[in-house]
């Protein structure tokens, strides 16, 4: 039963992973290297939009310019060293065995008030779970806010559909093909995103839904497969957040992982984890099993049909 939000867990990393797995969410205050990462980022982020308070920022200028200032922002983060390096401290400080873990690199994102820009470099993402993205069912998903957040422009999680399948249009993403197609292209979708994203197809209850508000730097932390979504931003400022996911490499192998119950797609994105250690990729023959999974339950709606 997913029921119980760990804060500061002291358990160890193997259990946290089993309680992940389990629909379970981790909460940790933030640390010497997450409020690092998070005023490195600040930082960045406040270059970017020069004498602008980056949170209003959206009211001074058209909203081409605001994407294109995304644009050039987000791949900065996402590629400098730094950015990898604040990780791998992370995961060390919480007890994950570096040469097991593997990530893939921070992401910062953003949301911007009042349906300002949503679509492209902004993307507010719909009720989702990263398994309909052909993430592997032992991705773990790690958050955390870069400036004080309020309920208003969180992330929410959507605990009901952790044992209720969705239908969803995930059998027609490959990750291969996605990436091909339209991922270089996200700044290109100012005003509507048309790329043909899983997405539920049938109506969402968003509630009961849980929305964590924790401090700059604090860490949230759950499984790829738990139901997520965007807040839609009423806030009347932007919120800025980091993410970035984490596989350990026994589940890799033993296919330990969430259950899946609607998931769909082809494809894998497993070779964009780094080792924690080195930043060497999982070896080819271990993520060879991934390739185009059988799925593992019948839901009736189709899913047999990609075995
Ligand atoms: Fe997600």
């Amino acid at each position: 039963m997913n029921n119980t939000i760990y804060f500061d867990s002291n358990a160890d990393e193997a259990t946290r992973r089993a309680q992940l797995y389990d629909g379970q969410i981790f909460m940790f205050s933030p640390s010497k290297n997450s409020s690092e990462l998070c005023a490195f980022a600040r930082e960045m982020i406040q270059s970017a939009f020069g004498d602008l308070d980056p949170l209003k920022a959206q009211y001074s200028m058209p909203v081409e310019k605001y994407a294109e200032i995304l644009a050039e922002l987000k791949p900065r983060f996402i590629h400098h060293p730094k950015s990898k390096q604040y990780i791998q401290a992370i995961l060390e400080d919480l007890r994950c065995d570096l040469r097991k873990t593997y990530f893939d690199v921070p992401r910062l994102r953003s949301a911007t008030s009042d349906n300002y820009l949503t679509s492209g470099i902004a993307y507010a993402f719909h009720p989702h779970r990263d398994t309909w993205y052909s993430a592997p069912f032992c991705q773990l998903n790690w958050w955390i806010p870069v400036f004080d957040i309020q309920s208003e422009n969180s992330l929410a999680l959507h605990p009901k559909y952790w044992t209720q399948p969705l239908r969803n249009g995930s059998n027609r993403y490959n990750y291969y093909q996605w990436n091909k197609e339209s991922r270089k292209n996200a700044a290109n979708h100012i005003h509507e995103d048309t790329r043909d994203q899983p997405r539920p197809e049938e109506p969402v209850e968003l509630d009961p839904q849980f929305r964590i508000v924790a401090k700059p730097g604090g860490i949230l932390l759950f499984s790829g497969s738990y139901l997520h979504s965007t807040v839609p931003n009423t806030a009347g400022i932007a919120r800025f957040s980091i993410d970035f996911r984490t596989v350990h490499l026994d589940d890799v192998v033993g296919k330990i992982g969430a259950p899946n119950i609607d998931s769909a797609c082809t494809g894998t994105t497993l070779r964009d984890f780094l080792c924690g250690a080195d930043l060497s990729q999982i070896p080819e023959e271990l993520v060879r099993p991934y390739e185009n999974p059988p799925p593992r339950v019948d839901l009736g709606f189709g899913l047999a049909q990609k075995a």
